[in-house]
């Protein structure tokens, strides 16, 4: 949904923004130098790690890793979604957000939201109408004021109940297919996709309908049929009952997470608002993100059956590189055959409060898991248990939550911590450095270094771009790191004023948003006054190299077959180059 606002906006936003001014509105900061400090709001601590540097538009913690830029930290610690936290800081700095009606996406969904705001109402209506509909509900516990805040509804048998209610244009019928209301048949003509079906509607985190999952009534197959992905629909995205568990209560603490929609329902029927179910998926990254912007306690509660005990499982996976200081993961497994909606009914909410009184966190799980795949009594049964160890651990970002998880580690194997840090550092050195081919990688270590640098120079200082010409040929280096260096680069020249959060505003969706993150919170000591000579410097000796490397490569090439036409010549060419350029 960020793609509605425009990008020219975001990075005007960003650059006007004073991100000292903006935390400081919400916590105190106390300047230091350059920068400002304060303990972090993030995590508990006693000496202030949590520190925002003006210039970079950047705040970044020490002790607990939390970082980003302004809107990052309004995203954080107001709990906002992407659009709302640019409406925030839009609204502080006494902007308009443009929702230009001009704008693409605008035209295309705003039909699409009308269509689901309808569907949903005509659903609710039909479920008064229908008596079976609204008997089965009651006779899986729900009552009227649950159906009510859920919007629950029913759709009911034939073709053409939707159909029937909205005109027969085009471009009406174009809408209704678009928001996957109705399907086209191949022999021409549509039909509602919705039939004789308890119809539960899915929001987004402003409660508009975007999307329906429908259950069966009877024992037909597919038990539950959900709306196809749409302009406004993702289903690894969304999770069912987030928006009612926000309005619910005011602030959230827990988030327990279910596979069913009925469970989510059961659940809010029995007091617990606080429940949310992803949407016949996995637990997506994006799930958990949005998870954790809304509490600080997830607690995943699946099916006691084998596929709820695997979705566990691949829950704490995708958990790991969220687990930051504060945040807590749990896991309420459930006996076997029953799920959230069958436990809370035959033991009413006391009897579940028990059983969430006894959750497993997620760090006795994984060990658990990771012990009863290894006989810790041999020697070589704890080596291995390091070694399965080694990638969780590498996923937990840097903090107390991985030294706390490599102290029990360190524990259960029966060895130091330090030693047991250095055991799977060098582990994972020695295997990088005999996994790869030596032959592709030869000027040994410099080229990544420098690009790295060049990337550095750039991300914190966009504006020497203007003192500087690229040389011609960087867009063609094939090393690590070398098209993102361009790419910035060229953001660089195109916004002359783009401070750094702006930089990496471009890149919050994109696989390289952490490495850039990361670049950005090292301490950074060349001068602006430098930077722009330091750069050209970089870029002239990162081609230099370049051609170096590939010179070798041709002459190696040689050896071995015949050169084409193109090769010789280029062979030609760089073997006239001055070596000493590179300095
Ligand atoms: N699901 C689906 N399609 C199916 C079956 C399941 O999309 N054919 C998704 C739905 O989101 C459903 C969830 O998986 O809510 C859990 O499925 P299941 O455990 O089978 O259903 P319950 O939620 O227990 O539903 P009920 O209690 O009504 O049988
Ligand atoms: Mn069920």
């Amino acid at each position: 949904m960020a793609g509605r606002i425009p990008q020219d906006f975001i990075d005007d936003l960003v650059e006007r923004a004073d991100i000292a001014d903006v935390i400081g509105s919400r916590i105190q900061l106390k300047k230091q130098g350059r920068e400002y400090k304060a303990p972090c709001p993030f995590h508990s601590e006693k000496t202030p790690s949590f520190t925002v540097s003006a210039q970079k538009g950047f705040y970044h913690c020490f002790g607990c890793g939390a970082h980003g830029t302004a809107l990052g930290f309004l995203m954080e610690f107001d709990r906002l979604e992407f659009p709302e936290a640019v409406e925030e800081l839009a609204q502080m700095l006494g902007l308009e957000v443009p929702r230009g009606e001009q704008t693409e996406n605008r035209t295309a969904v705003t039909p699409i939201f009308e269509m689901l705001t309808e569907a949903a109402r005509l659903y609710q209506q039909a479920l008064k109408k229908h008596s079976p509909a609204a008997e089965y509900l009651k006779s899986r516990g729900l009552d009227g004021s649950t159906v009510r805040d859920y919007g629950i509804g029913y759709a009911p048998p034939g073709w053409d109940f939707l159909l029937q209610h909205f005109d027969t244009k085009d471009e009406t019928r174009r809408h209704l297919k678009s928001a996957g209301l109705i399907a086209e048949r191949d022999q021409g003509g549509f039909y509602d996709r919705f039939r004789d079906r308890i119809v539960f509607p899915i929001r987004d985190s402003r409660g508009r309908v975007i999307g329906f999952g429908g259950r069966i009534i009877g024992n037909e197959e597919p038990k539950y049929l959900n709306s196809p992905e749409t302009a406004v629909f993702h289903k690894g995205r969304e999770l069912y009952g987030l928006y009612e568990a926000r309005r619910a209560t005011r602030k959230l603490n827990r988030l327990l997470v279910v596979e069913g929609y009925m469970d989510v329902v059961s659940l809010a029927r029995h007091g617990f608002q606080d429940s949310v179910a992803t949407l016949g998926t996995a637990t997506t990254p994006e799930h958990l993100r949005r998870l954790f912007r809304v509490a600080q306690d997830i607690t995943f509660c699946f099916d006691g059956d084998r596929a709820g005990r695997d979705a566990a499982w691949r829950a704490l996976q995708t958990s790991l590189p969220e687990m930051r200081e504060g945040r807590q993961v749990r896991f309420l497994f459930l006996p076997d055959d029953e799920d959230p909606d069958s436990v809370v009914r035959a033991e009413g909410s006391q009897g579940l409060n028990e059983r969430l009184q006894n959750t497993v966190p997620l760090s006795d799980y994984l060990l658990r898991e990771l012990k009863a795949q290894t006989d810790t009594d041999s020697v070589d049964g704890r080596a291995r248990l390091a070694e399965l160890a080694r990638p969780m651990l590498k996923n937990i970002p840097d903090g107390f939550y991985k030294t706390l998880l490599t102290d029990r580690l360190a524990t259960e194997i029966g060895m130091g911590r330090e030693k047991l840090t250095a055991l799977l550092g060098d582990a994972e050195s020695a295997r990088r450095s005999t996994g790869r081919p030596s032959r592709l990688r030869r000027p040994a270590g410099r080229q990544p270094t420098l690009i790295r640098q060049a990337i550095q120079v750039i991300l914190n200082y966009p504006s020497v771009r203007a003192q500087i010409t690229p040389p011609e040929h960087l867009p063609n280096v094939r090393q690590r790191g070398a098209a993102l260096l361009v790419e910035i680069l060229e953001i660089a020249a195109q916004k002359p004023n783009i401070n750094p959060a702006g930089v990496l505003e471009r890149f919050r969706d994109r696989p390289e948003y952490p490495h850039l993150v990361s670049l950005l919170a090292e301490e950074f000591l060349i001068d602006i006054e430098v930077a722009g000579s330091v750069l050209d410097d970089n870029l002239r000796r990162i081609i230099s190299e370049a051609e170096q490397h590939r010179f070798a490569e041709l002459v190696e090439a040689a050896n071995e077959r015949n050169l084409n036409a193109d090769e010789k010549d280029e062979l030609r060419r760089l073997s006239q180059i001055d070596s000493d350029s590179t300095g």
